[in-house]
């Protein structure tokens, strides 16, 4: 062979392969693993999976468990969309939602003005507040004013850390998850956790915690909602939809059931 043909060939192998490795990286980026067949509508959800009963890992279970994950599921099928969920940080969840790489958030979310700035948000689908855990013997922090002079663990980017910065003289430590904070409170780290009410009672029923109590007193109502992209009201409208539909039917009282029994919506 000439080397001009020699260099052809050559060119034309290079070409040959590139495109087989462009097509590998096509398809498989598009399946995130989820076995989504092209074509089919996908619903990217952000969570993050460190908050039960509402989003965690379970390690006999291959998907994730939780309220929100079989909502977030019931709402994509009412939809007609696969779900897709990826476990993000609390902190990263709004940029992840900004940056476009997921669709919505669902991850025990409270609706609140200032990420209402930055978000939409569905309609609401969960009543919750913030309450305190302390250790069994803990006797000088009753109330959430008795925080004062004290350390307070609370998750990153949360409203508990909006509202422990807002009482004077905390000392707040903000960590990646709920369960870091509880690990900190039972190494005497901190003297307080600050967080969701449902959350703190479920590990203290569920997951037979020892050394520590949940307190009664609640210091906010708040109301979760799942966090659309700011220009995206078509989802909007779809995702209420959904929910409105899951409510009149009856599948949502179930999923409720499921998680929270016959407590008091
Ligand atoms: N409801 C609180 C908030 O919106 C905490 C949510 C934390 N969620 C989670 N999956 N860790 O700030």
């Amino acid at each position: 062979m000439s080397k001009m043909k020699k260099l052809i060939a050559l060119v034309a192998v290079c070409a040959l392969m590139m495109l087989t490795l462009a097509g590998c990286g096509g398809s498989s980026s598009s399946g995130s693993g989820s076995g989504a067949a092209s074509g089919e509508k996908v619903l990217k959800v952000g969570a993050t999976v460190d908050f039960a009963p509402f989003e965690f890992q379970d390690e006999s279970q291959k998907e994730y468990q939780g309220f929100d994950m079989d909502l977030i599921r019931a709402i994509g099928k009412e939809m007609g969309y696969t779900v897709e969920i990826q476990n993000i940080g609390f902190d990263g969840l709004i940029p992840a939602l900004q940056a476009k790489n997921i669709d919505v958030i669902i991850s025990g979310m409270t609706i609140t003005d200032e990420r209402k700035q930055n978000v939409l948000f569905s309609d609401p689908y969960y009543q919750s507040g913030l309450t305190m855990v302390v250790r069994d013997n803990e006797t000088a922090i009753q109330k959430f004013q008795d925080l004062k002079g004290h350390k307070v663990a609370v998750q990153i980017g949360t409203t508990s850390a909006a509202e422990v910065k807002k009482i004077e003289g905390v000392e707040v430590k903000e960590l990646n998850t709920p369960a870091d904070c509880f690990m900190e409170l039972k190494a005497n780290g901190v003297d307080a956790v600050v967080n969701d009410r449902p959350v703190n009672d479920y590990y203290i029923t569920k997951t037979g915690a020892t050394g520590v109590k949940a307190l009664p007193e609640r210091l906010t109502a708040e109301d979760y909602g799942i966090a659309i992209g700011k220009d995206n009201t078509e989802m909007q409208k779809k995702v209420n939809d959904a929910l409105k539909k899951l409510k009149e039917n009856g599948e949502y009282d179930k999923i409720y059931a499921k998680w929270f029994g016959d407590q008091m919506k």
